[in-house]
C-alpha cells in the first residue's frame, strides 16, 4: 500500500489483537497481520503502539485504557498506520480478561466502520490534539 493509502476493510472482516496487562502483543489473527502489513513475528512481544497512528489523539487511548482496567469494556473508533505508511480505520471492541495463569490480558476485535463513522470522527480527532 502507498503512502499515505487508505486500506477499507471487508464487510465481514474482523481483525483481533490481544495485548498483556501493559499493551504488549501476545497474539494477532491473520487479517490484522495482514492489513497492518506485518509478519506475526514481527508485532508478537512489541507495543501495541506500533500501529499507533499521528492523527490519533492522545485522550482515545487515555479513555481506552482508564475504561479496560477498571474492568469494562471499551469501544471507539480507531485510525491506525500500516506497516508501509498508509492508514486503515476500524470500530473496536476492547475487552479485559484474565489468562489460564490468572494474569490480566486485553482483546481488541475491530471490525469496518461506516464511511459516516469515519467522516464524523476523522473531523471529531482533529479538533482534540
Ligand atoms: C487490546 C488492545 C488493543 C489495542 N489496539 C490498538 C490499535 O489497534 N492501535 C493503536 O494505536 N493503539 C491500540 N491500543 C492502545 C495502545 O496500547 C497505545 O495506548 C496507543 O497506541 C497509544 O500509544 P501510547 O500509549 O504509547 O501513547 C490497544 C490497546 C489494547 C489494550
Amino acid at each position: 500500500m502507498a503512502h499515505g493509502q487508505e486500506t477499507i476493510l471487508n464487510d465481514d472482516t474482523f481483525l483481533v489483537s490481544e495485548t498483556d496487562a501493559k499493551g504488549i502483543v501476545t497474539f494477532a489473527n491473520e487479517e490484522f497481520c495482514k492489513i497492518a502489513e506485518y509478519n506475526l513475528e514481527e508485532l508478537m512481544g512489541k507495543n501495541h503502539n506500533l500501529v499507533r497512528h499521528k492523527d490519533m489523539p492522545k485522550v482515545a487511548f487515555k479513555d481506552l485504557w482508564d475504561t479496560v482496567k477498571s474492568g469494562k469494556v471499551w469501544q471507539g473508533f480507531v485510525k491506525n498506520a500500516t506497516k508501509s505508511g498508509g492508514y486503515y480505520w476500524v470500530f473496536a471492541t476492547v475487552c479485559p480478561f484474565k489468562n489460564e495463569k490468572n494474569e490480566q490480558c486485553y482483546l481488541s476485535c475491530r471490525r469496518k466502520p461506516s464511511r459516516e463513522d469515519v467522516e464524523k470522527y476523522g473531523e471529531l480527532y482533529k479538533t482534540m490534539h
